[in-house]
């Protein structure tokens, strides 16, 4: 009776522990166009920070939890990320682009140190790490790509005051990387249900890698609740992605696109010179393109994450309510009062599955508008010096907007600050508020730029600033030198919501590698042509097929000796003759 007892004190005790969760998915689904869509995939747990620092980690997982104790990171943030955000046609950014990097990869982290060199020290041990739990090429983030920004970054945590002061924040950037499966899997395994069930189930790389626009982000930072010791340590893991739902609606055995049979072909018969062989493709634009969670993604949901139990809908999509939304059975759908927003709440073990029909487009789910338009392209022409022009719009017609612009360049990249101009509406006006500039030395570290700018309402702002190109050694130039440098991105702060340009390829005075090799194969054709014109003279001797088998070894030797004899002797007697002559 007693053993049944605590049996059931037990059970009711593992109830309550699984009722209070800690970890939270969910997978938002939005529209940006016809024929585009968002998929945003959130992933987010929470681990008390005393038991995390006794190696009790929880849900956080286990691998990347010893790498920050080890480096002594207390706030963390990691991007990976593929393809330009079209923010003309797509809108504000998700999560206002504080979940993004720059193309490549992106790593920035607050470290715990007494010193800068025992902050470099441990910075190292970081990128060296994660290098290897990422598969990524984090450990050529060296002192040349590392810089310490002064106002563009701000921790997102709740750091104590104590240690605030002996926080060192580095950041780093590999625009070259190209991020890839070998990074997606290890992404899936921090995961609790590690890919295998819940919304994770949905991620694939052959359609991830495959998208217009996407970008994974991991941020791990501390947060405690107001006025209390009470600290937890959050990791958000997420994975935005753009796709193109008729690409992904290729079957996998027939990826390749094909033109469109004619009689599918969508004409404009207003066209003058609409007929048979003549066909001015129609814009579909008010057709929304029909699709499904399997077509996109390749196969359906597989039930919920077990341990997601947060109550919170697992599945939600950005779309009118006048919208036609079939889900699967067992599915319970919640609308919200916004009239955009429908959430699914999903039974655990049945596969789900949501498909919208073709239908007209009535309505739209209204885009939320950039803060900021910005673009940046290199500008001036020859090998030895260069430009680069950013191109920054405040569409609001009212509000003006304070922002941080930063520029970390490599060192081969000379900037002339005395060339930076920034002119408003095409005026030449002073509206850098304020400047951070440390400048480049060579092999050992790259330029950084801050600049600070009001941009007033309904204006645009045009940044210039001229260049020197360095002369790189031989064997610094990566393999396909031709290719050209590749650039990190500008980024853009404005309070909590950021920017990132594209990044620039910059082609460098190349040397003409093929020479050296050119060289090397003549001079080894002529001495390989030499040699075997004079060893043949020396040893070879032509006799007869019967003679041959009498032929032992020694005698070959002997045979040998006296060839390179009666050549020599022959050849002092020429010198001979030559003499007397
Ligand atoms: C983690 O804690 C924060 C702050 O207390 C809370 O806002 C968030 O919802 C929590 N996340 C999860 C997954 O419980
Ligand atoms: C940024 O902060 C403001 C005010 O603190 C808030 O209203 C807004 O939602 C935040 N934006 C994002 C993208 O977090
Ligand atoms: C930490 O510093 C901030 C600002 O300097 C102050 O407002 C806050 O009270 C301090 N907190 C503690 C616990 O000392
Ligand atoms: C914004 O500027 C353009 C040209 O500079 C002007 O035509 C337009 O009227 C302005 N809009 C507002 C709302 O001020």
């Amino acid at each position: 009776m007693r053993q049944l007892l605590s049996l059931l004190v037990f059970l009711a005790a593992l109830c309550t522990a699984s009722s209070v969760s800690d970890y939270h998915e969910q997978l938002l689904l939005r529209p940006l166009h016809p024929s585009l869509l968002l998929a945003s995939f959130n992933f987010q747990s929470n681990t008390s920070l005393a038991s995390f620092e006794q190696q009790n980690f929880r849900y956080f997982p286990r691998s990347l939890g010893q790498i920050l104790q080890h480096a002594n990171t207390r706030e963390l943030h990691l991007r990976f990320s593929l393809g330009r955000w079209d923010a003309e046609s797509w809108g504000a950014r998700p999560w206002g682009g504080a979940r993004e990097g720059g193309t490549g990869v992106e790593l920035w982290a607050w470290v715990e140190a007494e010193t800068d060199e025992e902050a470099d020290g441990r910075w190292l041990t970081l990128t060296n790490a994660l290098s290897g739990l990422f598969c990524a090429s984090l450990n050529f983030i060296d002192s040349t790509r590392t810089t310490r920004p002064v106002m563009s970054f701000q921790p997102s945590g709740d750091h104590k005051n104590s240690t605030l002061s002996d926080l060192h924040l580095l950041h780093g950037t590999l625009p070259r990387e190209v991020v890839c499966t070998e990074n997606l899997t290890p992404f899936l395994k921090l995961l609790p249900c590690k890919g295998k069930a819940g919304i994770s189930s949905l991620l694939d790389g052959h359609k991830l890698f495959d998208a217009s626009w996407q970008s994974m982000s991991i941020d791990v930072r501390p947060i405690c609740n107001a006025g209390s010791n009470d600290c937890q340590l959050q990791i958000t893991q997420t994975i935005d992605m753009v796709l193109d739902i008729q690409r992904s609606k290729r079957p996998r055995d027939n990826p390749i696109p094909r033109p469109v049979p004619n009689e599918e072909l969508k004409c404009d018969t207003s066209k003058p010179y609409n007929s048979d062989n003549a066909c001015f493709p129609l814009d579909a634009a008010d057709q929304e393109e029909e699709w499904s969670l399997s077509q996109i993604f390749g196969h359906s949901l597989k039930g919920t994450c077990p341990l997601a139990t947060d109550g919170a809908d697992p599945v939600c999509i950005n779309i009118p309510h006048t919208r036609h939304v079939y889900a699967s059975e067992g599915a319970h759908e919640h609308k919200d009062d916004s009239g955009y927003m429908r959430c699914f709440a999903i039974d655990g073990d049945k596969d789900f599955e949501i498909v919208l029909p073709q239908q007209e487009i009535s309505e739209k789910a209204p885009l939320e508008e950039p803060l900021l338009y910005a673009e940046r392209s290199f500008i001036g022409y020859g090998q030895e010096r260069g430009g680069v022009q950013a191109i920054l719009t405040n569409p609001s017609p009212t509000n003006a907007v304070d922002f941080v612009y930063m520029e970390s360049l490599p060192w081969f990249m000379k900037l002339y600050l005395h060339t930076l101009k920034a002119k408003i509406n095409g005026l030449d006006e002073d509206i850098i508020k304020e400047m951070y500039y440390r400048p480049a030395l060579d092999r050992k570290r790259g330029t950084q730029l801050e600049v600070r700018i009001l941009i007033p309402a309904n204006s645009t702002v045009v940044l210039t600033y001229d260049f020197e190109k360095a002369i790189l050694r031989y064997t610094e130039y990566p393999p396909d030198a031709n290719r050209g440098f590749d650039i990190a991105p500008a980024v853009i702060t404005i309070g909590n919501v950021s920017i990132r340009t594209t990044s620039l390829l910059l082609p460098l005075p190349t040397p003409d590698f093929s020479m050296p090799y050119n060289v090397i194969i003549l001079t080894s054709t002529v001495m390989a042509l030499s040699f075997g014109f004079i060893f043949n003279l020396l040893v070879r001797r032509f006799v007869a097929m019967d003679e041959g088998d009498k032929w032992d070894v020694r005698a070959v030797r002997l045979k040998a000796l006296a060839a390179v004899k009666r050549f020599l002797s022959r050849f002092r007697k020429t010198e001979k003759l030559e003499k007397k002559e």
